[in-house]
């Protein structure tokens, strides 16, 4: 059948819809995010980068494509950039721009990273690898080292009636301010782009269409979202054409979620506060991470789904900065992977970096050689295959909530369930011990069998869905039902796949290998 040129042009147009992703589409992603600067470098020289110095360290675009192996064999599927364009070049009393939040000129690249075409490049080995490029973008301001700043320096904004008059940021309970005033200080200032200004609004909103068509961006992430009015997104998160996630720096969910409403959705700080604070101690509460999960659920538009789930960015103190204990570190590592927002990995968390707050969290990751060895590289391996497979077992897995089951110890002991997924957390650490209850008055997520994916260990719960695990280590435990296991024998084939299952277990410490294979999916079963 021949089709007619306009027939041809809406299936083409149709091909060019699917290729922009969705909300929908990212829900069942994983991102890895990157600062350009620190990620990989051209050459052979593994210096580490001197952070404390602020500088540029030499990362590319071009390097990156030559590591992508590294981020795709853990399980990512997509990738989150630094922003692209080009800053101000000063070397000011807090270092050069080499993380990119000081644009300069919107419509140039910056040169540290790269050419277009390396750019372009990225952005087609990504696709080439069926993975998505993720870009942020800063629109609520440029960056100045001089005060006043050279209004005629910027492009396309080269006017002072383009910026709100100077007045800085300080009373953040006033919601004017922190839209209309400047973050920074006089020594690098924020400078404030006028999004009341119609010719503004225009130029961004035209600018952001012709980045992402340009680069073939599959989604933004837009810094400092709560200091640009409301009624500015929708218009702009349109004219992007993709899945938009912004930042919005809070622990107050009623706040956040009024950003939630106007692009597809917030990174999920509300929860990182919680998160962090739940698992950096063993006398820390679960319950309260618990909490404000239930809060956001119920507060945030669309709910937890399709939020933006870290433990890491580059704006806060690395995970391992707060405790040395892997038990907990392996724990908190867990929940964005488990929960119903989009999983976000900051690099350099998989390879143990501990850097406290900015600018010691950004070290280069050349220097250890994107060694594959490393436990937690493991250990996130696990994560995505575990989340792939439970997307891959139940179609309504993005979009069935995460339910608590109460504890006997809420303070320690975190049972989640998600099926096919049954987490249980616990902030006892490496030292400590709870036991986790499922069933009683609860409803039983699941009733029959279950892995422990990063033991391969099974369990089985009674008739009636209850089941009992003692912790082990201050170890978390994903376990996934047995049948979601069957799609992908990536995860725990000893379980089914017979004689090589022996030889892995006879490895494993605690004398579990005197046992069949056959007998692990029984092993340490629980009748209450
Ligand atoms: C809030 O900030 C704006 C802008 O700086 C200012 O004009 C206004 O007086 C402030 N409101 C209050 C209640 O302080
Ligand atoms: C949280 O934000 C809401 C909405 O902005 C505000 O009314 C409330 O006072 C805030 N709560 C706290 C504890 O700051
Ligand atoms: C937990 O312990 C640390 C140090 O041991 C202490 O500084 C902190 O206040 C404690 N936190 C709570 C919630 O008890």
């Amino acid at each position: 059948m021949l089709l007619s040129f306009k027939h041809f042009l809406s299936l083409l147009s149709i091909a060019q819809t699917a290729r922009a992703a969705s909300a929908h589409e990212w829900q069942k992603r994983s991102i890895y995010q990157v600062l350009t600067d620190r990620f990989a470098r051209d050459g052979g020289d593994n210096t580490p980068c001197d952070t404390g110095k602020k500088q540029y360290c030499g990362g590319t675009w071009r390097a990156m494509i030559d590591r992508l192996d590294y981020i795709q064999g853990m399980g990512f599927d997509a990738v989150w950039i630094s922003p692209i364009v080009e800053n101000i070049e000063d070397d000011t009393d807090y270092g050069q721009a080499y993380h990119g939040y000081w644009t300069k000129d919107f419509y140039k690249l910056n040169p540290h990273f790269g050419t277009e075409k390396d750019l372009m490049d990225l952005s087609k080995a990504l696709h080439d690898r069926n993975m998505f490029l993720m870009v942020d973008v800063v629109v609520n301001h440029v960056g100045a080292a001089t005060d006043p700043p050279d209004y005629t320096s910027y492009n396309p904004f080269n006017s002072r009636s383009q910026y709100h008059p100077q007045c800085w940021v300080q009373d953040y309970t006033n919601q004017t301010e922190v839209e209309v005033c400047w973050l920074g200080d006089s020594k690098v200032s924020l400078v404030d782009v006028n999004t009341e200004d119609e010719g503004v609004v225009r130029e961004l909103n035209s600018w952001i269409g012709e980045l992402v068509k340009k680069y073939d961006v599959d989604g933004i992430r837009i810094d400092t979202l709560k200091h640009v009015r409301k009624d500015f997104w929708p218009e702009f998160a349109k004219s992007a054409g993709v899945w938009t996630v912004g930042e919005v720096l809070s622990d107050n969910v009623t706040y956040t979620a009024d950003w939630s409403r106007v692009i597809d959705a917030v990174l999920d700080y509300p929860t990182w506060f919680q998160l962090t604070s739940a698992f950096k101690a063993t006398n820390g509460s679960v319950a309260s991470l618990a909490g404000v999960v239930t809060q956001a659920q119920h507060t945030f538009d669309g709910g937890e789904a399709c939020t933006g789930s870290f433990l890491e960015n580059h704006d806060q103190p690395r995970f391992a900065s707060l405790t040395k204990d892997m038990a907990l570190i392996k724990n908190a590592m867990a929940w964005p992977f488990i929960n119903d927002g989009v999983p976000i990995l900051y690099y350099g968390q998989e390879q143990g970096y501990e850097g406290a707050g900015d600018p010691d969290n950004r070290e280069s990751l050349w220097n250890v050689n994107y060694d594959t060895s490393h436990p937690l590289v493991s250990h996130v391996t696990t994560l995505n295959k575990a989340r792939k497979a439970a997307i891959a077992h139940n179609d309504g897995f993005v979009k069935t909530p995460v339910k608590f089951i109460q504890q006997p110890d809420p303070n320690a002991a975190l049972a989640v369930s998600k099926p096919p997924f049954l987490t249980l957390l616990t902030n006892v650490g490496s030292k400590g011990s709870t036991t986790w209850q499922i069933g009683g008055t609860f409803a039983a997520p699941v009733i029959g069998e279950l892995v422990d994916v990063f033991t391969c260990r099974g369990y089985r719960t009674s008739e009636d869905g209850h089941l009992k695990v003692e912790s082990e280590g201050g170890m978390p435990m994903v376990m996934l039902e047995k049948g979601a296991l069957d799609r992908d024998g990536s995860i725990c084939p000893e379980v089914f796949y017979g004689s090589g299952a022996a030889a892995t277990m006879a490895r494993r410490p605690g004398g579990m290998g005197v046992l069949a294979a056959s007998a692990c999916l029984l092993l340490l079963t629980s009748w209450v």
